[in-house]
């Protein structure tokens, strides 16, 4: 018997579907048929072996589209193939390097302000490290003055994002709510600052380095055009979504981990002060740093930042011997692949 989790615990409901059913459950929620693939194999089926039979989840557009549009984590097809390659550049080592400075220089401001033995709610001060990284590695140094503002529109309109895909079974979209109209004039607002800085950029001759530039720079091979003011405007919302609460909870569920364990944290401390001798670190040294990688790897595998994701076949499909229908919602639950003891010996512990 299933515990009644859905929707108050869907972490724990997830894990309880895996555990009761096996590799692939179904389950209704009101008209809605879900698929609920509990196996690393047909997460390959859908992501890399049959791409092409599914398309993103239509409760993750509706979520997501009126902030992201027709950005990378929203579109399909033809679309999503052209964005991909062009902007696949902008993830080049050269830029991953130039991103990390700044990580590394907001990380270290903000450090400093740390005191031992002060109580701190690590998670309100992760989020606003990140935000700061994400507005400024996306934005530039043009987004200075405007930052504080473009990070509280960003952050009014992922909260009603959120909230449309956290009860997109309960309440319909169309609702008027103070969250939804504090939505509708964020977004208004920060339409129009993108709009300005997009006019502005291409009107300079200025190489930035911040993504925008690079965006904006980017050509198709085939036949040399680059993107359109509202892809751009798309593209940059959706990296703002996608870069920055999941940025957030790794490194906060990171810090708790370390917290409860002090022998990683000190082993994490002794490979630290044997690579950098005290000095800051820069993405050159992440080769040097394979037990920091575990830590963060490890503690993401315990708590991933986004429990899961989701496709919808565009016609019936095969999945592991059943008939999955056009239409239906089919998730990969990660949460509970990555709590699976067929994969990971002892998998409720944190053992970097
Ligand atoms: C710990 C941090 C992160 C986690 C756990 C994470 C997780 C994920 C997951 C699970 C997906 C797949 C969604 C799907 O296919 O349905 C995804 C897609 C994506 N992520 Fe992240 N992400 C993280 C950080 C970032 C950052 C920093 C950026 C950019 C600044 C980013 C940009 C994207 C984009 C653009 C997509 C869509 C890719 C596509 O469909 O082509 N993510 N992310």
């Amino acid at each position: 018997m299933l515990p009644r989790l859905f929707p108050f615990d869907p972490l724990a409901f997830g894990l309880a579907v895996a555990r009761e059913f096996g590799d692939i459950a179904h389950y209704s929620l009101g008209p809605l048929h879900v698929y609920q693939l509990n196996h690393p194999d047909f997460a390959r089926q859908i992501l890399v072996e049959q791409p092409e039979k599914f398309h993103k989840a239509r409760l993750i557009k509706r979520a997501f589209r009126p902030f992201a549009g027709e950005g990378l984590l929203t579109s399909d097809g033809a679309l999503w193939k052209r964005q991909r390659r062009l902007m696949q550049p902008a993830f080049h080592h050269g830029h991953l390097v130039t991103y990390g400075a700044v990580m590394v220089e907001y990380a270290a401001r903000m450090a400093d302000m740390f005191r031992d033995g002060q109580t701190l709610d690590v998670d309100a001060a992760m989020s606003k490290l990140t935000l700061r990284i994400v507005v400024k590695t996306l934005f530039g140094a043009d987004v200075a003055g405007e930052a504080e503002e473009v990070g509280r529109l960003m952050v009014s309109v992922l909260d009603a994002a959120n909230q449309r895909l956290n009860s997109a079974l309960q309440l319909p979209s169309w609702v008027p709510t103070a969250r939804n109209l504090r939505e509708k004039h964020a977004l208004a607002r920060l339409d129009e600052i993108l709009q300005g800085l997009i006019a502005t950029r291409r009107s300079s001759r200025e190489q930035a380095n911040d993504l925008l530039s690079v965006l904006l720079r980017a050509t198709d091979e085939d036949n040399g055009s680059g993107m359109s003011d509202q892809q751009l405007r798309d593209e940059m919302m959706t990296l703002f979504l996608a870069g920055h609460e999941t940025t957030a909870m790794a490194l906060t569920w990171t810090w708790y981990l370390i917290s409860q364990h002090p022998d990683v944290e000190a082993r994490l401390h002794a490979e630290l002060d044997r690579v950098l001798h005290g000095r800051s670190p820069a993405a050159a040294d992440l080769v040097q740093l394979p037990y920091t990688e575990m830590v963060v790897r490890e503690a993401m595998r315990l708590y991933p930042p986004a429990a899961g994701f989701a496709r919808e076949p565009i016609a019936d499909v095969t999945i592991g011997g059943y008939t999955v229908p056009k239409g239906s919602l089919v998730t990969v639950n990660t949460y509970a692949l990555h709590r699976d003891p067929r994969f990971f010996e002892e998998p409720e512990r944190f053992n970097p």
